[in-house]
């Protein structure tokens, strides 16, 4: 309830602008987004490669309105990219990407050309051996988001899909993508969705994660278990018993847990970099209170 009064909040332009303009934003926005630039991407996956986690970079810029800012978005995944892959980093990391930030809402023709751009991109990544996943916006686009990934899956399997556990249709979903080699990350959901196609109660999400859970590992997917929930991870860990699987967490959160699960198993941390990072940072506010309160403190105390 309060995550998303907060998310309503914060499409406020008005309250965009206060703490985007704030310098006082700055270390708190750094302990969720990695940097500005690719510099700042590359050294955050060369850190976390030394504690054995690998990552999904997702280049922050989900708010488009012009194509000309989704070509740009496509140039610095590029960029990163061949980055990694100059210094010996591209093995068995991976990009997020989102189809928004690929102009998907641009127009009647905004979902044709955010896949053509998506193509271009996976068959470059591919080139490279790196994977991409497609990141689920809020539940209007996850019906494109859907088909859009299975013409990507057709010419490149492992690309990479998302389904949130909150949303009614989810089981469904993941019964459809739960056969083998299908990569799929499973989160609970981040968007401020209505009641009539999302559970309200935080306890129906759960049920539904571990549901959803099930019917991926019994189909033979590859499941990335995506969640800083702690009672989710030991369970998974459980059920996972032998089966293939990675556990997926975002950068800046239960480090020590990231950092215990790389030890056992595949540990993806979610890495985003660039300047457009108020719609990421406002939905890492409202999936905890805490995480308020801490940048209230910093607003004041600067
Ligand atoms: P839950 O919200 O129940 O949190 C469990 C515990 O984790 C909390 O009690 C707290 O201790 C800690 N925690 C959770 N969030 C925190 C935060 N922001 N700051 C500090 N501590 C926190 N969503 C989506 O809609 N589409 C997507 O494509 C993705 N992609 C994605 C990738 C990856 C790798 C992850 C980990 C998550 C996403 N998400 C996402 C976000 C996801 O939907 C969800 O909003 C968050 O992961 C929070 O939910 P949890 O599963 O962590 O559980």
């Amino acid at each position: 309830m309060f995550g998303q009064l907060l998310l309503g909040v914060a499409g406020n332009r008005g309250v965009r602008s206060l703490v985007t303009g704030s310098s006082l934003s700055q270390p708190v926005v750094a302990r969720f987004v990695a940097g500005e630039d690719t510099d700042a991407a590359t050294a955050a996956v060369r850190d976390l490669a030394k504690d054995g986690i690998a990552v999904t970079l997702d280049r922050l810029g989900e708010d488009i309105t012009e194509q000309a800012q989704a070509d740009e978005t496509v140039a610095g995944y590029r960029e990163v990219l061949d980055r990694l892959a100059g210094e010996g980093l591209a093995q068995g990391n991976e990009v997020s990407i989102k189809l928004s930030a690929f102009g998907q809402g641009l127009g009647p023709d905004g979902p044709r050309r955010a896949v053509e751009r998506a193509h271009g991109l996976v068959q470059h990544a591919h080139g490279l051996g790196v994977d991409v996943t497609v990141d689920m916006e809020d539940h209007t686009r996850v019906e494109d988001t859907l088909v859009a990934v299975a013409e990507l899956r057709s010419e490149f399997p492992r690309t990479g899909c998302v389904l949130q556990a909150m949303l009614r249709r989810t089981e469904g979903d993941a019964r459809d993508l739960a056969r083998a080699g299908s990569r799929v990350r499973l989160v609970k959901g981040a968007y401020n969705e209505p009641p009539e196609v999302a559970y309200p109660a935080k306890a129906d999400v759960d049920k539904a994660y571990v549901r959803c859970l099930r019917i991926l590992l019994d189909g033979g997917a590859y499941p990335m278990i995506a969640t800083h929930d702690l009672r989710i991870v030991k369970l998974a860990e459980e059920l996972l018993d032998g089966r293939d699987a990675e556990f997926q967490m975002l950068y800046g959160i239960r480090v020590p847990e990231q950092q215990r699960l790389a030890k056992n198993h595949t540990m993806r941390v979610y890495v985003p970099y660039g300047t457009d990072w108020y719609g990421y940072f406002s939905r890492r506010l409202a999936e905890r209170p805490a995480n308020l309160a801490f940048f209230a403190r910093s607003l004041v105390a600067g």
